[in-house]
């Protein structure tokens, strides 16, 4: 791990192993909130990145002989695109096909953004979802650990270069629309990205390693993506790359 500047960077030769180091870091971490935390409230991203974290946590259910008690584990998202649960489009859907439909988890701890439903209806009942389910800080659910994706336009969840304002939205979730394709979709805003207590973005591939330096060296051009507005209030953001993505940087760490 590198710490650089206010960031910590876990750089792998490949994505295979970055998926293999970060599947056993999450069920570590995870037995070990445990001790301290009653419940844990992950927010998994979407798009294809996480797919092989997925896949790595569904043949690795425990680590050291150990498996969390995932009674205690709630499952949300970061963003679901307007789509129903069994779409191939759908975040939920690829999470509980590869990984979450093989774990001992209560279905009630799993709560998916209904992209069937009305989106502007939807975002409001998510929102009371998350306010009604996680512990606030500053009157904002605070999830304990957020996992985030980055375009190749530096949106992150679904909070896009053109809807800035969704990052800075008094809201805790809105409704978004893919600028390219006009999918409709619901994300939560930067103010819950903020207030969590652990931030992760997982980025992987050549075709990501331009945007991933303007972001890590601050450059003046990064500050019109939502990713480089990912600022927590507390603690650091981690960066988990692969040798790809990470390789516009090598010179600078
Ligand atoms: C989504 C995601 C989105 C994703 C990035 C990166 O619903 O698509 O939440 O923010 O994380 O677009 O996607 P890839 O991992 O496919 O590059």
């Amino acid at each position: 791990m590198i710490t650089f500047q206010d960031k910590k960077l876990y750089i792998f030769e490949t994505a295979q192993g970055l998926a293999q180091s970060l599947a056993s870091e999450f069920l570590l971490k995870l037995i070990d909130w445990q001790n301290t935390r009653e419940q844990i409230h992950i927010a998994l991203s979407g798009g294809k990145t996480p797919l092989m974290i997925f896949d790595e946590l569904a043949e690795k259910h425990a680590e050291g002989g150990r498996e969390p008690d995932w009674n205690r584990i709630h499952f949300y998202w970061g963003d679901e695109r307007c789509v129903p649960p069994d779409s191939s489009e759908s975040n939920f859907g690829q999470a509980w096909d590869l990984w979450l439909n093989r774990i001992d988890i209560p279905e009630e701890n799993i709560h998916r953004i209904q992209g069937e439903n009305n989106e502007l209806l939807e975002a409001k009942r998510y929102s009371n979802e998350l306010k009604s389910c996680l512990p606030l800080k500053d009157n904002i659910p605070r999830f304990d650990w957020i996992f985030l994706g980055i375009g190749d336009d530096g949106h992150t969840a679904s909070i896009f270069p053109n809807r800035l304002n969704h990052f800075d939205s008094r809201n805790i979730c809105e409704y978004a629309t893919h600028p390219e394709t006009g999918q409709k979709r619901i994300t939560i805003t930067g103010k819950v990205i903020n207030n969590a207590r652990r931030i992760s973005f997982l980025v992987t591939g050549s075709g990501k390693k331009d945007i991933v330096k303007e972001i890590l060296l601050n450059e003046d051009s990064a500050r019109k993506y939502p990713s480089w507005h990912v600022k927590p209030e507390a603690g650091y953001v981690e960066w988990w790359l692969d040798k790809e993505a990470a390789s516009n940087i090598d010179s600078y760490i």
